[in-house]
């Protein structure tokens, strides 16, 4: 049997375990879309939530907006999306798939020559198609943003597209923003939400995936402060990761090549993290994009979209320093970097021979904070165990498990991450005590129920 490896086991946890399913399974699965689960959404949520919490809600600096997913059309082809958001592809002429030109050519070893964006017929001259061995057409562009109709007849006069990044949505709205909120430059707005890209090869999970989400956030500053900005959100980017947990090791940054950044970018930089499946990936990326947006914008609506200083009235368009995550990718690594698998400390006779999953998700990112376990289905344990269920879930995410022996219940929780188990014992009855116990610590504390509240804000906030 194929021994599985990391990244094998994390797909069949999350799908065992409820955190990722393939979307629309029971007709086969539907164009590497996938949907969230009950625990999925959970962590889904929780790494929403730091990223708001850290990009708007301590930032006297930074305003929030959640716009539509369908622009102006426009809006595109000021972006240059419509000219310049392309892959090169390839396809096989024996058994029609698809693949990106520019991976193929790393897959075989050879640095992809892009000059010109994607045009690199010479150097496809010695490959073949990777599944079947057939013949390859020459590299052309594809564009990747996905085209929609809006209202009842389609035709070219109505096609829209739906967004293929979020940051979009802010250049649209900087006027409205800075009306709004007199915020001075400088100063940043962010958005949290869903983008679309019609990605010709997908795949390693939820990596890179057609439908996803992104947390992007544009700070707007002064042509010469852009260096300073850059280096200063390339740090606090790095930090949230370190801070959620995720070891200095694992990541790593990565500057874009001159050939390689994207049309908009005067400098661009990954956080990559190091992943089961190939190594370095990119993760998150911080760019200075200069004044293309809003000057293009400008440009294509007929609205100005400089920027007055108020004490010197000097008029410009302001530089953007754009940090950009995805959330699922954020939740990949998140999960990849918890990942760990130890002997058996359950005490659970079935699982002697087995190694146990333990989830060392940061305790804000855990799906589930705090599990309650009765050692008995019987009364009076089960209204112990109940109230303190009531108590609890009104502030966090609150399983109540009373199935199976008790090692078999710590193991389930351990595996999804949950920092704190609570035992309701034979002895809490008189003591009016509860056990808690720790998920990488293994140490266990007898806590007073009436106690609880308050030990569990000390430990989760
Ligand atoms: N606004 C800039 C921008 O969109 P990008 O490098 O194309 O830049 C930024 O994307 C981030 O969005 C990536 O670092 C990644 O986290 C996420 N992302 C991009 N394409 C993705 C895809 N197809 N599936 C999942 N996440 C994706």
């Amino acid at each position: 049997m194929k021994k599985m490896t990391k990244m094998d086991k994390i797909e069949s946890l999350c799908k065992r375990r409820g955190f990722v399913f393939q979307s629309s399974e029971i007709y086969g699965g539907f164009g590497s879309c996938y949907d969230y689960g009950p625990l999925g959404v959970e962590l889904v949520n929780n790494i929403k939530k730091k990223w708001w919490q850290s990009m708007v809600q301590c930032r006297i600096d930074i305003e929030g907006i959640d716009g539509a997913i369908i622009m102006h059309p426009k809006v595109w082809q000021a972006s240059g999306h419509v000219d310049s958001f392309t892959d090169p592809l390839v396809d096989c002429k024996k058994c029609k798939k698809r693949f990106r030109a520019d991976h193929l050519l790393e897959a075989s070893g050879i640095k992809p020559d892009l000059e010109g964006r994607h045009e690199q017929p010479r150097q496809f001259k010695d490959i073949s198609c990777p599944e079947c061995g057939g013949e390859l057409t020459e590299p052309r562009n594809f564009n990747l943003l996905m085209k929609t109709f809006i209202g009842a007849v389609e035709g070219e006069g109505n096609q829209a597209y739906l967004r293929g990044e979020t940051c979009q949505g802010i250049y649209v709205n900087f006027k409205n923003v800075i009306d709004s909120t007199r915020q001075k430059i400088p100063f940043g707005i962010a958005q949290i939400g869903k983008a679309f890209r019609n990605e010709i090869t997908p795949g390693n999970f939820i990596f890179r995936t057609r439908e996803f989400e992104q947390m992007e956030m544009q700070y707007f500053v002064k042509p010469d402060q852009a260096d300073e900005y850059l280096d200063y959100w390339k740090q606090q980017r790095m930090k949230w990761y370190q801070d959620l947990g995720i070891k200095p090791e694992f990541l790593r940054w990565r500057e874009h090549g001159e050939e390689e950044r994207a049309h908009y970018a005067k400098s661009a930089w990954d956080i990559e993290f190091d992943s089961p499946f190939g190594g370095w990936k990119e993760l998150s990326g911080v760019h200075n994009r200069g004044d293309w947006d809003l000057s293009r914008h400008q440009k294509f609506s007929g609205i100005d979209l400089t920027y007055m200083d108020p004490d010197t009235k000097e008029k410009y368009h302001p530089y953007i320093i754009e940090t950009s995550d995805g959330v699922g990718r954020a939740m990949l690594a998140f999960l990849v970097n918890a990942y760990d698998e130890v002997e058996t400390r359950s005490g659970d006779d079935r699982s002697k021979h087995e190694k146990e999953i333990v989830l060392r998700l940061h305790k804000d990112l855990a799906p589930i904070k705090v599990a309650i376990l009765p050692l008995s289905k019987k009364e009076p344990l089960q209204k112990i165990a109940k109230d303190i269920y009531t108590e609890l879930s009104a502030q966090y995410m609150v399983k109540y498990d009373d199935t199976g022996s008790i090692g078999k219940r710590y193991r389930r929780q351990d595996e999804i991450g949950t920092p704190y188990c609570i035992t309701v014992d034979f002895d809490s009855i008189e003591d009016k005590k509860v056990t808690v116990r720790d998920r990488d610590s293994m140490k266990q504390d007898r806590v007073l129920i009436s106690d609880l509240r308050n030990y569990l804000k000390d430990k989760l906030g």
